[in-house]
């Protein structure tokens, strides 16, 4: 929506009931790309519990042809975009209402509501898309029994979908044809969903653990089919886990996933009909890397979790968000876990996942946009579809499943469940479900005080110091906890943070816990629940060193003065693998502020001496970890990738870009030079795995060999037989992850040869839009040399196969080039910034909901040194003038400036 003035805040505190209920909707929908007619029959009755009132309806971009209550013509109003009707029936009786539109699938570039996609229509109705469709109560807590006739040419729409079961279909004359679908479940209108095309489906019979019988859909485009085994297989799996792990089954006959190459999401969960970005479904070893399989996996888990947590159960209002997807994403981890298998594989899984909220969700909460997992307020709801949302709502989810446990946790599941199955509720709900089946638990303990992690935003820090009292054989631990001011909220109270910890002896090995008396194994939950707090560990022969917050068990910061000796210790033997991981991390970070420390205020940073910023003990270490004989290979590539720019940003106050990344550079070479015989054994190692298997070790294995590609021909730039090697692999690589990563390691190379790759790449691949988007993005992300990257990406804006309408496109190319290449985008004339403000408002023409995505690649514009810091908030400022902004990309750059 476009608004010229401010646009209007929805508060939390705001909330009450809707005035009317609605029933039940027949919806008849005559499809047509120009102009579709919608019949929308409701009935609709008073909410008892609310004063009298006008029913107003939401509607966005329709044209209204007619009104009718009980049949009969009434009287209306239009106020702001919302049908005014208020003469309605008194009595506390259903009426019938009944309102006719139409509306333009075809012009539809927002991709909210009713929209065509490569001849095929499709619908996007959360958060506030189907009031783009028919005029309605469009809000989570009105929840109605659908009924839904499509009509449409046979030709051209020979497949008619929609949510819950088929009820009948046949022929109509002109070559039209219909279809009925009824949805037995009660829902509210974001989960509402039809598709319409000319499609085909892989399908499955499977039969549940309690003897029910089931169909299993995946529907593609006619040339796709080969590509959605994977999905398939992910369905089957994610339908039993979700039995076997919460006994929760499969409610519908009928599941359906249907992929579109035009989404503004990852995809979304409409009952029984699941319309998913192809990205998150079509994938073969040709063409789909082993993370692009990974994500796969998840995001079908993570729609099909949402059957249960989201659609029986939703949220009363949209600031209740994280209440579905929190928790949903909490569990769409665990099926990955679980489906991982190995307890290497798991801690894989969740270093990965650590790490998105680490670069991504902690600078959200420290910037402009930050806001509680339950936020209070919101311009456009879209806009709060965010990693702290997600992310940190799986963080808070996971927190109360290690204070009540396991089998805790499925008995506060159960308990939710059996509270609140077919119902709008809150966040609150969940959380005192959990506490209530678990009331010895140290949730339920400290209920008021864990809510905190809903209600205040930003990170907390854990400053932790130790002493080891030689004579009394203890270990004093002392906590203290504290939480930066966010947007809104200055002073904050302190949050439950489970710390979960060992202590380790010099040599590494584990020691055993003593608190007041209790033998509590060598690894225990401490719960940090006031502003500080000590224990005293007792039996501690010498002093240890502390392995704190393992698996990061509460997502803050830790500040804890570790010693070099202390770091190389944990990175050697601590038991818990994710603190080895970060060990290693703190290790290389520290190294890395250190150094930028020391080139501020040199010129550009670019002449600075930054050969061996790592001292022989730091590469030593990583060395043995990258020789290890029983470690995992994709354990070893995490630990060999040092913390990324935007990681490294985060803990400086002052933030040069150019010099992060030369300092990171720096040290990315003397790792390839140091340990080039060891890249070269671990190459040679993992280069080949066989037939191909999208499972995590072999994936492991193609990880490391493509880590060790890029050092070596980073190491030996210019030497003609690295390159040479990655260069064959490009054109014979069996699969996708092999090749892309020997194209990365010529680029990354800056290697003369990767200009003649990328074109064999692009000639073999034309044919394929989700490789292309990686050869788009490949590029986008290349070295700066010589300011060579803007340059090369306006080239391929121009580029026949660029499509800025096409988000998956717009993501590839422009998303990558300002979000990933950071050494490319800040550039000292500051084209990289204006470049951005271009493409901001050229998006918001077509697409504000994309277009306020990348308005936030200059959220931390604030930290930025000088020059950038003046020339970013140009840039937001040009964007924030512009008259007719969309509601979306006023408030993201709004709330950059204010
Ligand atoms: N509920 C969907 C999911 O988590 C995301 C839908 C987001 N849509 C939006 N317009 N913001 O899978
Ligand atoms: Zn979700």
């Amino acid at each position: 929506m476009k608004t010229e003035h401010t646009p209007a805040v929805v508060q939390r505190l705001d909330y009450t009931a809707p005035a009317f209920w609605i029933e039940t909707v027949e919806l008849t929908f005559d499809l047509d790309p120009a102009k579709t007619r919608v019949l929308n029959k409701m009935q609709v009755r008073r909410n008892p519990d609310v004063p009298a009132q006008p029913l107003r309806l939401d509607g966005e971009e329709l044209n209204l042809a007619r009104v009718l209550v009980n049949g009969n013509g009434t009287s209306f109003k239009m106020d702001g975009g919302q049908l005014v009707l208020e003469n309605l029936p008194e009595s506390p009786e259903p009426f019938a209402l009944e309102i006719f539109t139409t509306c333009a699938p075809v012009k539809n570039t927002q991709l909210s509501g009713l929209y065509v996609s490569q001849d095929t229509f499709f619908t996007q109705c959360e958060a506030q898309g189907f009031r783009r469709i028919t005029y309605f109560l469009d809000r989570p807590d009105v929840m109605a029994s659908y009924s839904v006739l499509l009509r449409a040419d046979k030709a051209q729409y020979p497949v008619l979908l929609s949510n819950g079961n088929l009820v009948e279909s046949g022929e109509l004359p002109e070559g039209r044809h219909f279809a009925r679908w009824h949805d037995p479940h009660k829902k509210p209108s974001y989960l509402f969903a039809l598709v319409a095309g000319k499609l085909v489906a892989r399908e499955q019979k499977i039969t549940s653990r309690a003897g029910k019988e089931h169909l299993l859909q995946v529907w593609v485009r006619p040339g796709d089919l080969e590509k959605t085994e994977h999905a398939m297989r992910s369905l089957m799996h994610a339908v039993a886990w979700d039995e076997a792990r919460f006994g929760l089954s499969l409610d519908l006959e009928r599941f359906m996933i249907v992929a579109t190459s035009d989404f503004n999401m990852g995809a979304m969960e409409n009952k029984g009909l699941n319309i998913f970005n192809t990205k998150y479904v079509l994938a073969n070893q040709a063409t789909a890397t082993d993370t692009d399989f990974a994500n796969i996996e998840s995001v079908v888990g993570h729609e099909y979790f949402h059957n249960w947590t989201g659609n029986r159960i939703t949220c009363r209002d949209w600031f209740q968000l994280s209440l579905k997807e929190g928790l949903t994403v909490f569990r769409d981890q665990e099926f990955s876990m679980d489906m991982a298998g190995s307890a290497s594989a798991r801690a894989v899984k969740r270093i990965e996942d650590v790490r998105v909220l680490r670069t991504v969700q902690f600078p959200e909460d420290a910037g402009p946009m930050a806001h509680p997992v339950r936020p209070d307020s919101y311009v456009e709801i879209n806009n709060f579809y965010t990693v702290t949302i997600y992310e940190k709502g799986a963080e808070v989810v996971r927190m109360q499943h290690n204070l009540v446990g396991q089998d805790g946790f499925a008995r506060g599941m159960k308990l939710y469940f059996e509270r609140f199955d077919g119902q709008a509720v809150t966040c609150d709900d969940f959380v005192q479900a959990m506490a209530d089946a678990n009331p010895a638990s140290p949730l339920a303990q400290h209920l008021d005080a864990f809510k905190r992690w809903y209600s205040q935003a930003g990170t907390p820090t854990v400053h932790a110091s130790g002493v080891f009292d030689a004579a009394a054989q203890t270990y004093t631990l002392t906590l203290r906890q504290s939480c930066p001011a966010t947007p809104g909220q200055g002073d904050k109270q302190p949050f439950v943070i489970p710390v979960t910890l060992g202590l380790l002896d010099a040599q590494g090995r584990a020691l055993p816990l003593q608190l007041d008396g209790a033998d509590l194994g060598t690894e225990h939950t401490l719960v940090l629940h006031e502003a500080e707090q000590a224990w005293t560990f007792t039996g501690i022969a010498s002093q240890p060193t502390p392995s704190l917050l393992r698996g990061l068990s509460a997502p803050v910061l830790l500040d804890y003065p570790f010693t070099e000796a202390e770091l190389l210790t944990q990175l050697a033997h601590d038991s818990d693998a994710f603190n080895r991981w970060e060990a290693a991390q703190r290790l290389t970070l520290r190294i890395a502020t250190n150094a930028i420390a020391a080139t501020a205020g040199a010129a550009t940073g670019a002449e600075q001496n930054t050969a061996n910023l790592l001292p022989e003990s730091v590469v030593h270490a990583l060395q043995s970890i990258l020789e290890h004989p029983q470690l995992d290979a994709a354990f070893k590539e995490l630990v060999l990738t040092l913390p990324s720019e935007s990681y490294i940003a985060e803990q400086l106050d002052s933030v040069d870009p150019q010099r992060i990344h030369t300092v990171r550079e720096a040290m990315r070479r003397q790792l390839a030079q140091a340990l080039q015989p060891q890249w070269q054994a671990a190459y040679e190692a993992n280069a080949h795995t066989g037939a191909y298997r999208p499972e995590p070790v072999a994936a492991g294995r193609r990880a490391l060999a493509g880590l060790a590609l890029n050092m070596l021909c980073l190491a030996v730039q210019g030497d003609g037989v690295w390159a040479g090697k990655a260069y064959q692999r490009v054109k014979d690589a069996g699969n996708m992850t092999d090749k892309a990563n020997a194209l990365q390691a010529l680029i990354h190379s800056s290697s003369p040869l990767a200009a003649n790759a990328l074109d064999y790449f692009y000639r073999q691949m034309r044919h394929e839009p989700l490789v292309l988007d990686k050869w788009f993005a490949l590029q986008a992300a290349a070295p700066d040399v010589q300011g060579s990257a803007l340059p090369a990406v306006k080239a391929l804006l121009k580029h026949p196969d660029f499509v800025l309408k096409n988000p998956n496109r717009a993501r590839s190319l422009v998303f990558t080039y300002c979000n990933a290449n950071p050494g490319g985008f800040h550039r000292q004339d500051a084209a990289g910034y204006v470049f951005w403000a271009d493409q901001v408002l050229a998006l918001d023409a077509i697409n504000p909901q994309v277009a306020a995505r990348l308005a936030r690649a200059l959220d931390r514009w604030k930290k930025l040194a000088a020059p950038y810091r003046e020339a970013a908030r140009e840039a937001i400022a040009r964007v924030a003038a512009k008259t007719d902004l969309s509601n979306d990309v006023r408030e993201v750059v709004a709330r950059a400036l204010g």
